[in-house]
């Protein structure tokens, strides 16, 4: 299958992609905070959850893996990506190894993995069907420590594109993640500001290593204020009239589809934002959602290791990935949490 068409299959309407790819490490973190023993076992059951709930594929069109996934079976012993593929997902790999010390900062890091990448995209495509592939830098804003530096955004910049460019060449396409984190105490504005930069610097990088736009997803950051910030959260009409224009500022047209992070916010608060931006259309590019956190957090705190709450996690995790998809057709509403089968919020 062409790029684009990979890249059309993951923007189905209303369907967006689900990111599951927390590392054993950032996933160990959120299954302890809800009293679910840390384990691979526990990370490999809480997946099965996931990627086992009837119906998905009503609102998801493919899944992001983290490697460790690649090698871990459901109960019944089938393979994950061979699981998603029968449940007619697209299969996604992480394949970025992380974030490490940057030399420009103190406080900053810089994402690393570009070693072995042809190879390591290679075998996943061969052995498990991958269709897309997924890279996140990070920028974190601190006014006071001039942060995110220059530097920083350059080099991310640099190995997004970089990674993009192997990517294309393998026939799989890239999610290029350049997340402006939410942490902070910052203004909207000053949100804004940044992820002008960043993405202008993105977007001039892939142009650099003729990675041609339409192959690519942009997985976006929200451009909204900071988890700390005095004034508190802004209205979603604001963050969608800022995030847009910013986008509209620093992304051709071309490219092929923007599917956004939740990053920290609450999930009713990342779909109505999501919803606000695509009321606000007709836009060049489809937008579209990628949530981690935003599907999964009610699922963890619903399952919280105890299979008895095995079925109404599932419920619950259809029940968001149903609401994201009806932000995705700008029809979302705070009563269709309440009422999905309502007329209005049916899909
Ligand atoms: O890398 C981060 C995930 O792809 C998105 O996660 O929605 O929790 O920010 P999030």
């Amino acid at each position: 299958m062409e790029l684009q068409e990979t890249v059309a299959a993951l923007f189905t309407l209303p369907k967006g992609i689900l990111a599951m790819d927390g590392s054993p490490t950032t996933l160990g973190k959120r299954l302890a905070a809800r009293g679910i023993e840390a384990t691979e076992e526990q990370r490999r059951r809480y997946r099965e959850l996931l990627i086992t709930t009837p119906d998905l594929h009503r609102f998801i069109s493919g899944a992001i893996f983290h490697e460790e996934t690649l090698r871990q079976t459901l109960s019944d012993g089938t393979p994950f990506a061979q699981a998603a593929r029968q449940r007619r997902l697209l299969v996604g790999l992480k394949v970025d190894q992380g974030l490490g010390p940057s030399p420009f900062h103190p406080k900053e890091e810089i994402t690393r993995g570009l070693g072995g990448l042809r190879e390591r995209l290679r075998a996943a495509k061969d052995r498990w069907g991958i269709r897309f592939a997924k890279w996140r830098g990070v920028y974190r804003i601190d006014r006071t420590e001039g942060l995110p530096t220059l530097d920083d955004i350059r080099i991310d910049s640099f190995e997004l594109a970089q990674y993009a460019r192997v990517c294309v060449e393998e026939g799989v396409v890239p999610i290029v993640e350049p997340e402006v984190l939410m942490e902070g105490t910052h203004s909207i504005e000053e949100s804004a500001r940044v992820h002008r930069m960043v993405w202008r610097e993105v977007l001039a990088q892939l142009h650099q290593h003729a990675v041609p736009p339409e192959q690519v997803v942009l997985k976006a950051s929200m451009v909204v204020a900071g988890s700390e910030y005095e004034g508190g959260p802004a209205s979603s009409e604001e963050v969608a009239v800022q995030t847009l224009s910013a986008l509209y500022d620093t992304v051709p047209d071309s490219l092929g589809g923007i599917a956004f992070l939740s990053g920290g916010q609450s999930p009713e608060y990342a779909t109505a934002n999501l919803d606000a931006m695509v009321r606000r259309g007709p836009h060049p590019w489809p937008l579209s959602f990628s949530f981690a956190r935003a599907l999964h957090q009610p699922v963890l705190e619903r399952w919280g290791g105890n299979d008895a709450f095995w079925n109404e996690a599932q419920e619950v995790f259809l029940h968001r990935a149903h609401m994201a998809a009806l932000a995705r057709l700008g029809r979302y509403t705070p009563a269709c949490e309440q009422n999905p089968q309502a007329a209005p919020c049916r899909i």
